[in-house]
């Protein structure tokens, strides 16, 4: 579990704070979900892993952001709620390779630009990102 970047001068700033912290809600991270969602849905690059999901994103999109969260640093909603996360064993129902990865990232990074994010931002942020959805392949 990630919570802090180094950056310099500051070894305890996290992901989460640089998102802008609790402020409306969490609203840069809440937005990041949504964009992230709205690409999967939408995009035809990511319609495979779109075809994986329920038809109605509601959920994933609450979920993902409960997770994300925590993962950066901020309250621990997701846990709070469905206890250890276990993410890959949640992913194992999903048949997840090296495309499905990609196309999880090219839906992430794509809706970090639309959000505009800063670049070293979003460097980091996908750096560590692609570490779990590497970890989530099964084939
Ligand atoms: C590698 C490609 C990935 C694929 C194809 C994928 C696909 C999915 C699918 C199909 C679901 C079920 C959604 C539903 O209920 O309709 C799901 C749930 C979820 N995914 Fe992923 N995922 C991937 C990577 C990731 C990554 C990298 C993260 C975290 C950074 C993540 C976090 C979650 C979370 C928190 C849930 C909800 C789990 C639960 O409580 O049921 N996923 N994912």
């Amino acid at each position: 579990m990630l919570n802090k970047i180094e950056e310099t001068g500051s070894s305890s700033t996290t992901f989460f704070e640089l998102l802008g912290g609790e402020a409306h809600g969490a609203e840069k991270l809440r937005h990041l979900v949504e964009a992230f969602y709205d690409v999967m849905d939408t995009d035809p690059k990511a319609a495979p892993i779109r075809a994986m999901h329920a038809a109605d994103l509601t959920s994933a999109r609450e979920k993902l952001f409960m997770f994300l969260m925590g993962w950066t640093g901020g309250p621990q909603l997701y846990i709070e709620r469905y206890g250890h996360p276990m993410l890959r064993k949640r992913h194992l129902p999903f048949a997840i390779d090296e495309s499905a990865r990609d196309q999880w990232m090219y839906c992430m990074i794509k809706a970090m630009h639309q959000q505009g994010f800063d670049e070293p931002l979003m460097i980091k942020l996908s750096e560590q990102l692609y570490g779990i959805a590497d970890f989530m392949r099964n084939q």
